[in-house]
């Protein structure tokens, strides 16, 4: 939501920008901009689109840019359309800034700021930013910053310049993430460390009420009155070609092909003797069984994991699970007790509603346990306990990798949980456990089968509905199997429930609906069947995920199109059937001509509610 940037070294400064910006641009990608210190000036350059379109501005432009030290931002807009205007960088005589975050009491700011004769000319929140600081600076960089972040409501990261600071780059924050990364001769501001791994993977966390100076030399990070503030830093153990395509088409083919290895390096080292073992984590048996019931919090992609979680919980565990997308769950006043355990989910580790959700719980005393892919994110320092997943760094908006790492975590937990618990003895945890080591090589026979998936891609290509069918286990998959569609291919699809269908929106299967049959669950198979049926009759075309053995029992002429999954144990199934949907959706993107890595009005990291 929105990437941020700043540099001070020896190099070309737009360049490293333009380049940072490009590994942020999975944050927000409508429109973008940069300023830099040139000739005791600071000069701006903006453009609507693409990180692309402004790199071609900057080559028109190189020789007003020329500069060692400057800002870039890309955006994900929230108060005014994509436009050159509404673009950061926003800046008056005095100084340029680049915001990611929302300024919620930016109308009651802006009236003062105009009753001081101050003249807007944007439908931003942030331009608040610039011309506050504009209004306190009095050649005090930190006593101006401090003034002003203590004015603002709501979420910010800012990077800032003054243009009587030539060598300098300021910021600040507040829920929205800024790290300061550590080079030789050089150091950067950066929304996280991917956009500077090329140059360095030294970096401090920054805190609310800090604020950050750098210059080529030089890193402080003060306080608001202005103190000297030491940090840990923090090593980051994502290299560079992690981040990179390294020779697939796009991210998420390449993050699809790595979900194998994501789930060995996050299983690894929580499996001992083949049982499930968080002592990697601190989390040791005694912690686990205090709880009797469990909310999942999450958003997106991240929730449908814990729909999984849930299933596999309640069934293995028997531990009561109620899973709640996070924007709900922080405003309905949920009934928590001390007995409970909060497991938030999240890739990132910075999705405003999930963090919220969490600091929800924690200010009710409810014990809170974080699934982040992201180290050292605001999600990961806050909560009570927390499993880092190791799917290494997720560059595709879509989340693919990051998920099946979430739903692995899902399955060493409830089978913690069930040991714990006393549902399961060793012998019985053990034969789980052993199945799920087996899934990195079965995901590896579906991706296998990516042709036959491109075929009945092209074949329902100009489909505008879709529906996905399943029960129980089946359903969760389905859920995420329709998003990843709509994000990707933007096809309107519907996941449902088989049973749920007749009552009401069977009505809108027609003739050639394209319905994704997930059969796989065997004490559901009659049933899923029978719901099949119901559809086949009003015109519907299947397409059937389903394993051999269960094929068999299918009459042949309810089969439109049929994937065959491998043979494992039914409630292992989401390992399988979501790499299927996954790269359905990407087929069915690339066909369409959509742009997979960055869908239309999406961002990866949403920082904001
Ligand atoms: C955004 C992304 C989704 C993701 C969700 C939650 O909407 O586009 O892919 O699932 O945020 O993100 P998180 O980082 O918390 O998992």
């Amino acid at each position: 939501m929105c990437g941020i940037i700043g540099y001070a070294g020896e190099l070309q400064a737009p360049d490293v920008i333009i380049d940072g910006l490009k590994k942020l641009e999975y944050r927000g990608y409508d429109s973008a901009g940069l300023s830099v210190f040139n000739n005791g000036e600071i000069k701006t350059i903006k453009s609507i689109g693409r990180i692309i379109n402004l790199e071609e501005l900057k080559n028109k432009n190189q020789d007003e840019l020329i500069s060692n030290v400057g800002i870039g931002h890309t955006r994900w807009a929230t108060h005014g359309k994509p436009s050159e205007k509404n673009a950061h960088p926003h800046f008056t005589d005095k100084v340029s800034i680049v915001h990611n975050g929302i300024i919620e009491n930016y109308l009651k700011l802006k009236k003062c700021l105009e009753e001081k004769n101050y003249v807007f000319e944007t439908e931003t929140d942030s331009e608040i930013v610039a011309k506050l600081l504009d209004y306190y600076y009095q050649g005090d960089p930190i006593q101006a910053i401090s003034k002003v972040i203590s004015r603002l409501e709501g979420a910010f990261a800012l990077a800032i310049m003054f243009k009587d600071q030539p060598q300098k780059i300021y910021g600040a924050r507040k829920e929205c993430p800024l790290i300061v990364a550590l080079g030789e001769n050089q150091n950067f501001i950066a929304s996280d460390i991917n956009a500077v791994l090329e140059y360095t993977n030294k970096y401090y966390n920054i805190d609310y009420q800090e604020i950050i100076e750098i210059s080529k030399d030089s890193v402080e990070i003060l306080d608001i009155d202005g103190n000297k503030i030491k940090k840990q830093i923090n090593i980051a153990n994502w290299n560079v070609a992690a981040a990179q395509k390294c020779g697939y088409e796009h991210f998420m083919l390449k993050e699809i092909n790595e979900q194998p290895q994501a789930i060995n390096s996050t299983i690894s080292p929580r499996i001992i003797d083949f049982l499930p073992d968080f002592n990697y984590d601190n989390i040791d048996s005694d912690y686990l069984k205090k709880f009797n019931k469990i909310f999942i919090v999450a958003c997106g992609t991240a929730m449908y994991a814990g729909m999984v979680g849930k299933d596999l919980i309640e069934k293995i565990a028997r531990v009561p699970v109620e899973v709640d997308v996070a924007s709900e769950f922080r405003y309905r006043d949920p009934i928590l007790t001390k007995q409970d355990l909060l497991i938030v989910i999240s890739q990132s580790g910075e999705t405003a509603d999930t963090l919220a959700a969490l600091r929800l719980a924690k200010s009710k005393q409810i014990e809170t346990l974080a699934i982040v892919n992201v180290v050292g994110s605001s999600i990961a320092r806050e909560a009570d306990k927390v499993i880092t997943t190791f799917a290494g760094p997720e560059i595709a908006v879509a989340s693919t990798k990051a998920y099946i790492v979430q739903v692995a975590v899902m399955y060493l937990l409830s089978i913690k949980l069930a040991l714990v618990n006393q549902k399961l003895d060793k012998n019985q945890a053990r034969e789980y456990i052993k199945i799920l080591m087996q899934m990195p090589e079965a995901i590896s026979d579906v991706i296998g089968l990516s042709d036959n998936i491109k075929n009945i891609a092209t074949k329902y290509q100009n489909t505008k509905d879709m529906f996905f069918l399943g029960r129980g286990l089946d359903f969760a998959t389905c859920l995420e199997g329709s998003l990843k569609l709509k994000e990707i291919s933007y096809i309107c699809c519907q996941p449902y429930q088989a049973g749920e269908l007749k009552h009401g929106t069977i009505s809108l299967i027609t003739d050639n609906i394209p319905v994704v049959c997930v059969a796989t669950q065997t004490n559901l198979f009659d049933k899923m069947i029978s719901n099949i049926k119901e559809v086949k009759a009003r015109g519907a075309k299947t397409i059937f995920l389903t394993t051999p053995e269960l094929e068999t029992k299918i009459e042949k002429e309810i089969i439109d199109d049929i994937i065959l999954l491998p043979c494992i144990k039914d409630i292992f199934m989401p390992f399988v059937i979501v790499p299927v949907f996954q790269l359905m959706a990407y087929h069915m993107g690339i066909i369409k001509d959509c742009d997979v890595d960055k869908p239309r009005n999406l961002a990866k990291s949403v920082t904001v509610e």
